[in-house]
């Protein structure tokens, strides 16, 4: 199965943005990962349109925006307008899933759906011929630097059975308290897209902690 590395920018200094947007750039990882927050779907503001137009000019890779914010379908094609390659909403943050993936599609992006730590897998049953990617939050959505959740392997596990089952190549992606430490198992457990933060950011040579990642 392919494997992918997907840096967060969360975790990256945005005193310098420029500078650790073209390390993706340059390093092993194919994905750069943009966290989305309103303050309302969780208790944390990132940033917005201004910031993601300034990382697409420092990179090709592709832009992968997740959005934690409420109603994201009002704001779906204005992500795609400022460069997002693939947008993932969470299930749980509208009441129109349908509409949601339609906006995303219609503005050329690739759509992907997140699930938070509570949600069940069998919530997406329903949803998944329709999405390119699944995001399984493996933390509680909101800050960097958490502790990842043992339970997300049996999910990841189940997800992939689900996608098997149903004949579907969905992409499984997980996101938070990756590190060199156990993305093995978690690339094991069926996931081919790991999103790291501060296993990146705080290491003290972070493209070959992208490489230790990928390689685990
Ligand atoms: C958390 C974000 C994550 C976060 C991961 O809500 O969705 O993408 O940046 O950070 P780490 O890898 O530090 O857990
Ligand atoms: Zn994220």
């Amino acid at each position: 199965m392919q494997r992918t590395v997907a840096p967060s920018m969360l975790s990256a200094d945005f005193g310098h943005l420029d500078r650790d947007t073209r390390m993706i750039d340059r390093s092993a990882a194919e994905w750069v990962h943009i966290d989305v927050m309103d303050g309302v779907f969780v208790p944390n503001i990132s940033f917005g349109f201004p910031v993601l137009k300034a990382i697409r000019r420092a990179t090709s890779k592709l832009l992968d925006v997740h959005l934690m914010i409420v109603s994201p379908e009002k704001y779906v094609e204005r992500f795609v307008e400022v460069g997002a390659d693939l947008v993932t909403f969470h299930l749980e943050a509208t009441q129109d899933p349908a509409e949601c993936i339609a906006r995303i599609r219609r503005a050329g992006a690739r759509v992907g759906m997140s699930i938070k730590p509570a949600t069940p897998v069998e919530s997406l049953r329903r949803w998944l011929s329709e999405v390119d990617l699944v995001l399984v939050m493996s933390v509680e959505p909101g800050f960097g630097g958490q502790s990842f959740i043992e339970g997300s392997l049996s999910k990841i596990r189940e997800l992939r059975a689900m996608a098997d089952e149903l004949g579907l190549a969905t992409l499984i992606e997980v996101d938070g308290g990756i590190s060199a430490a156990n993305a093995r198992e978690v690339f094991e457990a069926g996931a081919e897209v790991l999103v790291a933060g501060s296993a990146v950011f705080r290491a003290a040579d972070p493209e070959s902690e992208i490489r230790r990642i990928l390689e685990a």
